[in-house]
């Protein structure tokens, strides 16, 4: 098995009770103000669960042992019964969907699903490198929306994967060699983070929606379900 496991799941499969949940995240979800925010943290959670039920073998029936905390920086924290729980652990949401990866020991691990939609030049012109944007201007336009919104998750998972998220740059990542070599349906690219070396960037384009895992070192196709 590969050593990231990832899942995207969608509204529909959301179980109709919080029973997966734990008591603690019970009383978090009915904090939330925003109808939106409580959905979309709902499905991050279940997403994430069920990525962690598979990386660990547990079964269905434990999956309230799980809990996902966040860090004061938003990232978040996965617990099996109340202790810290050694895995890498990331989560997005978009569009009422969430995609989740697991890493099964710690490493620096960021993932991102993103709708394909425009972006305008100025999107570009702000938030890409002088390469990202070259590359952006050579693509057919037909590639053109898909290949920015590639880019720009493949950015976002990796400042995930340093637990800075947007507050950083994004010029401070760059996406190189974009994806040239694939393995199962993913493509592999590298994104370089100044001052902070490198990492692999994993990424599958399907149903209107990119998918992006960053990982440190060398990466393989993810184990998908
Ligand atoms: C991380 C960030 C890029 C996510 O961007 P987004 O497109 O809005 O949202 P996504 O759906 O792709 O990802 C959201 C998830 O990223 C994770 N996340 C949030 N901050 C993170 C961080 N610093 N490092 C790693 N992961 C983080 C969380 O799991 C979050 O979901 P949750 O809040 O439901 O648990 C963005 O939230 C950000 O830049 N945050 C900066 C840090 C910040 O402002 N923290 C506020 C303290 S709570």
């Amino acid at each position: 098995m590969s050593p990231v496991s990832c899942t995207t799941q969608a509204r529909q499969q959301l179980p109709a009770g919080l029973d997966w949940l734990t008591t603690g995240e019970r009383e978090r979800l009915e904090g939330f103000r925003f109808d939106k925010r409580r959905r979309d943290w709902l499905l991050g959670r279940w997403a994430a669960k069920v990525a962690l039920l598979r990386i660990s073998g547990l079964a269905r029936s434990d999956i309230s042992r799980f809990e996902i905390d966040s860090a004061p920086n938003g990232a978040p924290v996965p617990r099996l019964d109340g202790r810290p729980y050694p895995v890498g652990l990331s989560l997005s949401h978009s569009h009422d969907r969430a995609f989740s990866a697991v890493s099964k020991e710690a490493v620096a691990l960021g993932c991102d699903i993103e709708w394909v939609e425009p972006r305008s030049d100025v999107f570009v012109e702000t938030y890409f490198t002088e390469s990202e944007r070259t590359d952006v201007d050579a693509a057919d336009p037909s590639d053109r929306d898909a290949l920015i919104t590639k880019i720009w998750s493949a950015k976002e998972s990796t400042l995930k994967a340093l637990q800075t998220g947007l507050q950083a740059d994004t010029r401070s990542v760059e996406v190189v060699d974009n994806g040239d070599r694939a393995c199962k349906g993913w493509g592999i690219a590298r994104t370089i983070v100044r001052d902070a070396g490198e990492f692999s960037c994993l990424w599958r384009l399907g149903d209107d929606f990119v998918l992006t895992i960053a990982v440190r070192g060398a990466a393989e196709a993810p184990d998908e379900y």
